[in-house]
């Protein structure tokens, strides 16, 4: 079931706290005024559908150790949802809560809805279609509140910081969760042009701005919690079935997204490398490896 805390794209939005390029946080467009281009939706659901299959192994380390920190929570709301990749590990980690999936989108919690239904959950997770940066949806108090690459993209997350500090139940815990980095897959050496290609594709991408985040350490601190902040690491080499659409995907963004910073022989590079007819192109390569990390900052409500 979905909920509308108001219809999308009523409220004026302020100022976004950085600047996104052509693409942002898994290559999603993101303009201020919040406006979802369906197709962007769909790009960025699809990522996060590829996220969530790939790494449920590191996501289940992230919320093995918030369970351990957390006890069993009745209420847990997940802010920023997405197509559900937190909502749907949470619903089957913590098995009595209710989960509040909330997010702007309504392409991302019509996806998230028909997921749930599917693994049998739909009766415990509930859509809220709400924006962060307006006022808080309705989801009364929570024993833990989990927002996964999600805090970067409201415009004041301290206001964001107070308002999950007052819904968190005495004790309750308040999960953080970012990308370190966009996730690499390339050897250094691809077998042509200058080695490093993704190397400097990462420097581009970090100039850019896009999932750029402080240490949010300081800013929950100061809303009140106590914050313990932990690194996950995940390195993985499925097999190329797997691997490839999502380097694909991944490739293609950041093509688009860098095509006038990138040096002519690097546009060349990526171009060989994403030509499904290239026999060491993405589709047929065996030493692409998935690796990254996340960094998760607990903070609990005392
Ligand atoms: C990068 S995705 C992360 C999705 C999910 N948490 C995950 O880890 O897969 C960020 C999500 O936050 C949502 N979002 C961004 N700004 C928002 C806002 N102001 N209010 C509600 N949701 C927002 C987007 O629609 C998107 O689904």
């Amino acid at each position: 079931m979905t909920h509308s805390q108001h219809p999308h794209g009523q409220h004026p939005h302020g100022q976004h706290p950085h600047e996104h390029g052509a693409t942002s946080s898994h290559g999603h467009t993101h303009g201020h005024g919040h406006s979802h281009d369906p197709s962007d939706d769909e790009r960025m659901a699809e990522m996060l559908d590829m996220d969530a299959t790939l790494q449920a192994a590191h996501l289940a380390e992230i919320t093995d150790w918030v369970a351990g920190l957390g006890g069993a929570p009745e209420t847990i709301v997940d802010l920023g949802s997405g197509t559900g990749t937190g909502t749907l590990a949470l619903a089957e980690r913590f098995e009595k809560a209710t989960v509040f999936a909330v997010d702007n989108s309504e392409h991302m919690l019509g996806r998230l809805a028909a997921k749930a239904e599917a693994r049998g959950l739909d009766g415990r997770v509930v859509g809220v279609h709400a924006d962060l940066d307006a006022q808080w949806p309705p989801v009364g108090t929570a024993g833990l509140v989990w927002a996964a690459s999600s805090i970067h993209h409201v415009a004041n997350p301290d206001k964001v910081f107070a308002e999950v500090f007052a819904a968190l139940n005495p004790g309750g815990l308040f999960a953080v969760i970012e990308m370190d980095s966009f996730p690499r897959f390339l050897p250094d050496d691809i077998g042509w042009g200058e080695p490093g290609l993704e190397e400097r594709c990462h420097r581009l991408i970090d100039a850019q701005g896009w999932n750029s985040h402080p240490d949010w350490q300081e800013q929950l601190e100061a809303a009140g919690f106590e914050v313990e902040q932990r690194a996950f690491a995940y390195e993985l080499a499925p097999e190329p079935a797997v691997m490839a659409p999502y380097a694909q995907l991944w490739l293609g963004r950041t093509r688009t997204g860098l095509e006038d910073k990138l040096s002519p022989g690097d546009l060349a590079s990526i171009d060989a490398l994403l030509d499904t007819e290239n026999p060491a192109g993405l589709e047929h390569r065996t030493d692409l490896v998935l690796r990254g990390s996340r960094t998760v900052w607990a903070a609990r409500r005392r």
